[in-house]
């Protein structure tokens, strides 16, 4: 009798399981038509009705209540008093105003930019092709090259993306001995500016195409060190910069295949000096899933998989990865926890 009882419980377990995953999709669609719709900017620091949500933000009342019940149920909003509803400090980073908004990361993840090819996942497993281009005619950065005003979102998603690893980043490697460090696919310049803002001496280079430059002016000048970094547009497929001594890579690799990604790494390999160093900054799989694994990595391998055609990979995969381009793996130092993230250090061999 116990027996079956504790079956039934973990039947009705396993069924919320299923029941929430199945459910997840309708979570993303709800952060961003509140992002996009301005609800969390209306309801800021303080508390408001969907009556004044709707009214401010121009939409229907009674289905403005109905998103924010879900945002509340989602741990983004609270309701202190019945129908009043005030932002948690998730909530509060949906925001656009504030320094730690998420608000762009929002709009790209939701957007069709991102959930049409997610959509034809198992279109990507059945080929191992990224459903992404077979839509869009183009693959995805061919695809921001036409597109400037998504573009600039997603320049300034993924600077948001990359805030709470350059928070880390700084302190866990020795950058200050190197003379010029040049961000290969830097973007925003989010994270080379945090190096150089703790390390004084070395100069900087970001080494991007044209459009992923674009918002690398504004946010190099608003952290102060505008004057210590040259920006250089290119294709990383062609030429790699020369002039630094330490070459780094943030959630770059893991946007290319195999072969691409040693294309990327053998132009660096040929003009890097004897002495300087790669720096690759990404998750680093575990050969086996572990239960204490965060679903994160698996999930944005995936996105990888459909999106752009690239993969995250084991400390095996980038061994290969670096024997291929002439490099040889000197070091991992991941990030503390919760961050996903892992300074994987290579020397040319
Ligand atoms: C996923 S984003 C990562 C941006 C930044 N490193 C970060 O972690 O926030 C990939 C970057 O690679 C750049 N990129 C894509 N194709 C490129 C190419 N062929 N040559 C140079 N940069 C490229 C994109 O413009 C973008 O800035």
């Amino acid at each position: 009798m116990e027996a079956n009882q504790e079956r039934a419980a973990a039947t009705r377990a396993a069924r919320g399981t299923v029941t929430r995953l199945l459910f997840g999709q309708l979570a993303t669609y709800a952060v961003g038509a509140a992002v996009r719709l301005g609800v969390l900017d209306r309801i800021g620091t303080g508390t408001c009705t969907a009556d004044e949500v709707a009214a401010d933000c121009g939409t229907h009342p009674q289905a403005t209540l109905r998103l924010l019940r879900a945002l509340a149920a989602l741990g983004l909003l609270t309701e202190p008093e019945p129908g009043t509803f005030e932002a948690t400090a998730a909530g509060a980073l949906l925001r656009s105003d504030t320094p730690d908004s998420m608000s762009a990361l929002a709009r790209i993840f939701s957007d069709p930019l991102m959930t049409r090819a997610r959509e034809r996942t198992e279109d990507s497993v059945r080929s191992g092709e990224p459903a992404f281009d077979a839509i869009f005619g183009t693959d995805f950065f061919g695809h921001l090259k036409n597109e400037p005003e998504l573009s600039q979102v997603f320049n300034t998603a993924m600077g948001q993306g990359t805030r709470i690893a350059a928070e880390d980043v700084p302190a866990a490697y020795d950058f200050g001995r190197f003379g010029t460090i040049v961000d290969v696919g830097g973007g925003d310049g989010t994270l080379l500016a945090a190096i150089l803002r703790a390390h004084p001496a070395p100069r900087g280079m970001i080494y991007d195409t044209a459009e992923g430059l674009a918002q690398a002016d504004a946010r190099l000048a608003a952290e102060g060190v505008a004057d210590r970094v040259t920006l250089e547009a290119g294709d990383f497929f062609t030429a790699a910069p020369a002039g630094g001594d330490l070459y780094l890579l943030k959630s770059v690799i893991h946007d290319w295949n195999d072969d691409q990604c040693a294309q990327i790494l053998r132009h660096i390999r040929q003009v890097i000096p004897a002495d300087g160093r790669l720096l690759v900054i990404e998750p680093v799989l575990t050969d086996t899933v572990r239960p204490e694994t965060e679903p994160l990595i698996y999930l944005s391998d995936l996105n990888m998989l459909v999106n752009v055609g690239g993969r995250e990979r084991t400390r095996a995969d980038f061994e290969d990865l670096c024997a291929k381009a002439g490099f040889t793996l000197t070091g991992l130092t991941p990030l503390p926890a919760p961050d996903p993230f892992v300074l994987i250090e290579a020397a040319p061999s």
